[in-house]
């Protein structure tokens, strides 16, 4: 069966104090219950936006973005893309992270700077080749 792709922005609701706490928490069961369904994908947060990429199977996509989307630690969740995709560019990521700069080092904390993220600028292959692009070349 082909996989999918899916591509979405959100807006975040975690209150500043509760990012670091919160963040580790949906990373935790993300990456627990992605490698369950196969689903492999980035996390990106900067600037108070989430931005997310989800690879797997149609099935498995839906009804974990179907969760995703009840989740009130984001809201206003633009979906870009959902679409067959021939192969996959996180494979070995259960959910990579890019993130805020009190989470990561310094040299990722700089390639996201660089970056100028702003996911409401971008389309879906857009964000989907930046997420890309950040994690290589953070490797
Ligand atoms: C921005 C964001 C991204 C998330 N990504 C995922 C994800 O990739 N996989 C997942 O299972 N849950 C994800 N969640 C968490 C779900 O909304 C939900 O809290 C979680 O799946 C519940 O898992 P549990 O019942 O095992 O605790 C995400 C939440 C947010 C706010």
């Amino acid at each position: 069966m082909t996989d999918f792709r899916l591509v979405y922005f959100s807006e975040n609701r975690i209150q500043a104090g509760m990012l670091n706490t919160e963040i580790e928490t949906l990373l935790e069961a993300s990456r627990r219950n992605n490698a369950l369904v196969v689903i492999s994908g980035a996390l990106m947060f900067n600037d108070g936006y989430f931005a997310q990429v989800l690879e797997g199977s149609q099935a498995a996509i839906e009804s974990t973005f179907e969760r995703i989307q009840r989740d009130h630690r984001h809201g206003n969740v633009h979906m870009l893309e959902f679409a067959p995709a021939s192969t996959r560019s996180f494979q070995t990521w259960s959910m990579a992270f890019i993130g805020h700069p009190d989470r990561m080092s310094a040299e990722v904390s700089t390639i996201a700077a660089r970056s100028g993220f702003d996911p409401r600028n971008l389309d879906g292959d857009h964000l989907f080749n930046r997420l890309k692009d950040l994690l290589h070349e953070r490797e």
